[in-house]
């Protein structure tokens, strides 16, 4: 079909790689379609509120290299659950879905390309069913979207956790000490299994395998033991003690984004080590050093490949969609497949096994 204007936004959480979409979309839809794309600022907020502003050749042509995104993010602009604070500092939950559906239509907007994670890409799913022409885009450095095998953001985020810890080994070393990393990645451990990895840690601690205390202690010691008094230990965000919870920072509903902010198990299981063996424990907490600065070449390719397949989708009138990558392929997967899903590790996921192969220890 021919397109005329196209809507862009990005939701939720930024990670290395947006803005790469940002101008592959812009350079495919004007360069073939000679289209003009709308980008929303700071996510659905954006949508709700008519805050854009056009997106060109011009002002995208730098974009590659920049971490974040030109057009801002929220996590709190959910349109259907549009939360603020009221006089008295109260949260208030309002409706606005209807405000910006109207805002879509005035704009005679031909498509709406949605840049997200989970929650965005929700988000986009419920305006596609209420018939707005919706595609997404799959972000995050937790690489634990459904539907995609890989998400752009996440191998920038592996760089930065494999680059603290090849630095963590060294002072470790030094001082005889356990250096513990903690990494994000919500429930999933992508980033801890690939970081660890290419980090050369000696445990390796993963939400989907909860740990046995006696376990790690006992890698350390028979570290000791083989001649090397240091350990360096990643641990992921979401991890948990056999019988544990996950240590979460700030609840849900003291937010006005909706999810659990996790963290903290680095610390405790510093604490937890510490004294037990004749060694000292620091933690390092990596925070968001991962979801900043310049996308490696991994990410600014994958974004750019779905960027410029979003405009295809919205051409060929392909909508309720996320572009998707299963290597080598670019695939297009329903939305509805993603609801409630969450891509975590498996059991007979290969890099488990192949960190057990090589020695590193699972807490298991
Ligand atoms: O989903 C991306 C992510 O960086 C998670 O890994 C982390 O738990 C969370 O977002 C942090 O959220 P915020 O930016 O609100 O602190």
């Amino acid at each position: 079909m021919s397109i005329k204007r196209i809507g862009i936004l990005t939701g939720g959480g930024d990670c290395s790689g947006l803005n790469a979409v940002l101008r592959a979309v812009t350079r495919s839809a004007v360069i073939h379609h000679d289209a003009k794309i709308i980008g929303f600022e700071q996510g659905f907020e954006g949508l709700v509120c008519n805050r854009w502003h056009e997106l060109t050749l011009e002002n995208t042509c730098d974009l590659l290299t920049l971490g974040g995104t030109f057009l801002g993010s929220s996590n709190k602009g959910d349109p259907f659950h549009y939360k603020e604070r009221d006089d008295a500092g109260e949260i208030v939950i309002r409706d606005l879905s209807e405000q910006a559906k109207e805002n879509f239509t005035q704009l005679e907007l031909d498509g709406l390309i949605a840049v997200g994670g989970e929650g965005t890409l929700e988000i986009a799913y419920k305006f596609y069913q209420l018939g707005l022409p919706v595609v997404g885009v799959p972000k995050t450095i937790d690489n634990d979207l459904a539907g995609t095998d890989y998400s752009f953001g996440f191998q920038t985020a592996v760089q930065v956790a494999c680059d603290a810890l090849d630095r963590l080994h060294t002072t470790g070393k030094s001082h005889q000490r356990v250096m513990i990393l903690e990494v994000m990645g919500r429930s999933a451990g992508w980033i801890a299994l690939e970081a660890g990895i290419s980090g050369g840690a000696h445990i390796i601690l993963l939400p989907e395998i909860p740990f046995d205390m006696k376990v790690v202690l006992n890698k350390i010691e028979q570290r000791e033991a083989g001649g090397h008094p240091f350990t360096v230990i990643v641990v992921a965000e979401g991890a948990v003690e056999i019988g544990g919870s996950a240590k979460v920072r700030k609840k849900a509903e003291n937010r006005l984004q909706g999810a659990d902010l996790l963290g903290g198990i680095g610390h405790w299981l510093a604490g937890e080590i510490e004294g037990k063996i004749p060694h000292e424990v620091r933690c390092t907490v990596l925070g968001h050093t991962q979801r900043g600065g310049t996308p490696n070449s991994f990410d600014r390719i994958l974004g750019t490949r779905l960027g410029a397949f979003a405009v295809r989708a919205v051409v060929d009138g392909k909508f309720g969609f996320m572009t998707s990558f299963h290597p080598p392929e670019l695939k297009l997967t329903p939305l509805a497949e993603l609801a409630g899903r969450v891509r975590r590790l498996t059991p007979e996921n290969q890099l488990l096994q192949c960190a057990e192969d090589i020695g590193v220890s699972l807490g298991r």
